[in-house]
């Protein structure tokens, strides 16, 4: 199913997007949990679903459920996928997706993230918008092998300016 088909799918069961979201990632979740031990971490390394499920997801979702596992978010742009630090580059505090507030990209009407430190602002690119964060939150590699995407949680890829000095990544 193609971006639209699943928004449509999304709209004719009236569901939210933290509801589609949710709906999802079941099976990524249960994964996870399932194999906590085993195969879905290894060497800092998250499963973070198959192609298949990624591609369903609509651009502009942001997916929450590894930020406060692994500190790290998923952004679904129109140029693929980011995963992006929670920390901000202030001062080292951990944002927060604040679904609820005005956006600060043209994705969607609403979401960015927000430091609760001293206010620094981001939209869904991580680009650092307005408070004291000098630069971009940083970026994670994102790998594919086989039908599997992983995200090296250890790895910080740093971003300097706001522009997009590293590609999204395209399943
Ligand atoms: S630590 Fe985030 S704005 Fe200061």
């Amino acid at each position: 199913m193609d971006e639209t088909g699943a928004s449509n799918q999304k709209k004719q069961k009236g569901l939210s997007r933290r509801d589609f979201l949710r709906l999802s990632w079941t099976g990524g979740v249960g994964r996870l949990i399932d194999r906590a031990t085993g195969a879905s971490q290894k060497a800092g390394r998250v499963s973070v679903g198959q192609v298949a499920e990624l591609q369903r997801v609509p651009v502009g979702s942001i997916i929450d459920e590894y930020a406060r596992s692994h500190g790290f978010y998923l952004a679904r742009v129109p140029e693929g996928w980011l995963a992006l630090s929670r920390t901000c580059t202030h001062q080292g505090c951990l944002v927060a997706w604040r679904e609820d507030e005005p956006s600060e990209d043209s994705l969607e009407s609403q979401g960015r993230f927000y430091c609760p430190v001293d206010a620094s602002i981001y939209d869904r690119y991580g680009r650092n918008l307005r408070g004291p964060a000098p630069r971009p939150l940083d970026l994670l590699p994102i790998h594919v092998e086989g039908q599997e995407v992983w995200v090296d949680a250890k790895t910080l890829i740093r971003r300097e300016r706001v522009v997009s000095d590293y590609p999204a990544t395209t399943l």
